[in-house]
């Protein structure tokens, strides 16, 4: 076989085994390129006698043309072999149905949920929110609301405390809303109307206790509230918060450092084979301390108490989130189970609303 033979033959066996364009490609550079076998048989063309020319430049021409057209064919197998691997992987199956969008999966937690209508029944009322830190000073937390040093009040709250610095004092993880009392006053003057919602910690753990919890604070200070103000706020807020027409209060006295007088709060419930039903039946469930802001407070708060006076709470809210969305056990609430969340969570754009309803 003449060596353009075997060139041809080679070079058509190479663009047969060319499994993609771009191998094809290499096939073409090597055989026409610049530097290719053909065109390096078309340069010694100038070099050849007439006659030589005349057979030899035919059969490279014919070779070129060959190889050419094959190419041409076969980049045109590859090119819809490519189309067809393509609208293969493509294929959509518009029978299939239609994911959710995250708008319709995503849940608010009830924790959430709880502050959104707590903050949509005291707005109401004509509160507003103030927030304090998470780590707080002794001071804050202990010392300006009238638990003096070494008072045994101290050790009812378990306190996480951090490392004491050089001078003595110690930062500690606020063991409940109240520091945002002192903080309140003592950044504004009164009459003052806020509601404190946050986190606050403490060192216990069991089925109804987590080490870390939510509270919301409320105080109002002006110059004439009193005892009744408070009592009807409360029950405006049960009556609101819990949906019910109507809900009987228990006020039974108690004790807090910084109220006097203190008093902790039942309502009326009726419990019914592990459900709890408010606004009826004769037991009592406590769910909140409350009291008239105790005189040292205010003045360790710069406010004067023979001007001023008010009346404070604080009311557990991951208690009433439980009691109200009948949920027995509070530790899932920090779990991030998924299930749980899908099972107790609350629509994303379902804002609570007292026109609306709170929880419709
Ligand atoms: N800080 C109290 C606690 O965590 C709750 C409380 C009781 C807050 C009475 C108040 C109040 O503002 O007046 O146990």
């Amino acid at each position: 076989m003449s060596d353009l033979q075997n060139l041809q033959s080679e070079t058509l066996a190479a663009i047969a085994a060319a499994s993609d364009e771009a191998a094809l490609e290499a096939v073409r550079l090597s055989a026409l390129g610049k530097k290719g076998a053909i065109s390096a048989l078309l340069a010694t063309l100038g070099k050849m006698s007439p006659d030589e020319r005349k057979t030899q430049g035919a059969a490279i021409n014919a070779l070129k043309d060959t190889v050419s057209t094959a190419l041409a064919e076969r980049r045109g197998v590859l090119k819809d072999a490519a189309l067809d691997a393509r609208l293969a992987s493509e294929t959509v199956d518009v029978t299939l149905p239609v994911r959710p969008a995250p708008i319709e999966t995503g849940r608010l937690h009830p924790i959430s949920q709880v502050m959104d209508e707590l903050t949509a029944i005291f707005a109401d009322m004509g509160f507003s929110i103030a927030e304090g830190p998470d780590i707080e000073s002794d001071d804050i937390n202990f010392t300006k609301l009238n638990f003096p040093e070494g008072h045994p009040a101290r050790e009812m709250h378990d306190t996480f405390f951090f490392q004491p610095k050089e001078d003595g004092t110690r930062k500690l993880l606020r063991t409940h809303t109240s520091p945002v009392q002192v903080r309140t006053m003592m950044s504004t003057t009164p009459p003052i109307r806020v509601i404190c919602p946050g986190r606050t910690y403490r060192c216990d753990s069991d089925q109804t206790h987590t080490p870390m919890f939510h509270q919301v604070e409320g105080l109002v200070i002006d110059k004439s509230a009193n005892l009744g103000h408070l009592k009807w706020v409360l029950e405006e807020f049960c009556k609101a918060f819990f949906e019910v027409p109507d809900v009987k209060m228990r006020f039974r006295p108690s004790f807090f450092p910084f109220t006097e007088p203190s008093m902790e709060v039942d309502i009326q419930c009726r419990r019914q084979g592990g459900e709890i039903r408010f606004g009826e039946g004769d037991d009592w469930l406590e769910i909140l301390g409350c009291g008239m802001v105790h005189p040292n407070v205010l003045r360790n708060c710069g406010i004067d108490p023979d001007e001023y006076q008010g009346f404070a709470w604080g009311i557990g809210i991951d208690r009433i989130a439980m009691l109200k969305y009948g949920m027995p056990d509070l530790r899932p609430f920090f779990e991030a189970d998924l299930r749980w969340l899908s099972h107790y969570g609350f629509r994303p754009l379902d804002l609570p609303t007292l026109a609306g309803g709170l929880s419709a």
